[in-house]
């Protein structure tokens, strides 16, 4: 599975964004270690802040398969765009690192395509060592 590739199942997912109040489309496509992918696209709500980001759901999706290991995300906006990056919110990024900081973030961007680990997107990441009492 090519960066590419990954990111067109994103761009795939993002067509199925239920987005009626921002109209801003959202997809996300997960790769697991064993290489499948679990694409995911944002669900809002008429009680706004219910709305879950592209990112969750592919989480979401994955992990319902059975599936923890993630070694890679591409986040898009809509179709194939030469936006700037479609940032992931902070609470994807959490969620995200929850699985796997050293996971690869792939995005378009005006120069192609532009790649991150998790780690750089989120430093200083909450995570369970913080939960063990000493
Ligand atoms: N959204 C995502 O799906 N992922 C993000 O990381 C940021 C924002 C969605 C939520 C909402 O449906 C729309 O984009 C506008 O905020």
């Amino acid at each position: 599975m090519t960066h590419e590739e990954l990111l067109a199942l994103a761009e795939r997912a993002a067509e199925h964004a239920y987005c009626p109040y921002s109209d801003f489309r959202v997809g996300a496509a997960l790769l697991t270690l064993s290489g499948e992918v679990f694409c995911g696209c944002n669900v809002e709500n008429a009680s706004y802040g219910l709305t879950i980001c592209a990112e969750r759901t592919a989480v979401g999706a994955a992990v319902v398969a059975g599936h923890r290991q993630f070694s890679a995300i591409a986040i898009v906006q809509g179709a194939a765009s030469s936006l700037e990056p479609c940032w992931p919110c902070g609470a994807c990024r959490q969620v995200l690192a929850e699985f796997n900081l050293d996971m690869t973030v792939i995005f378009r961007a005006p120069e192609g395509l532009r790649t991150m680990t998790l780690r750089e997107l989120l430093p200083h990441s909450f995570d369970v060592t913080r939960l063990q009492v000493p």
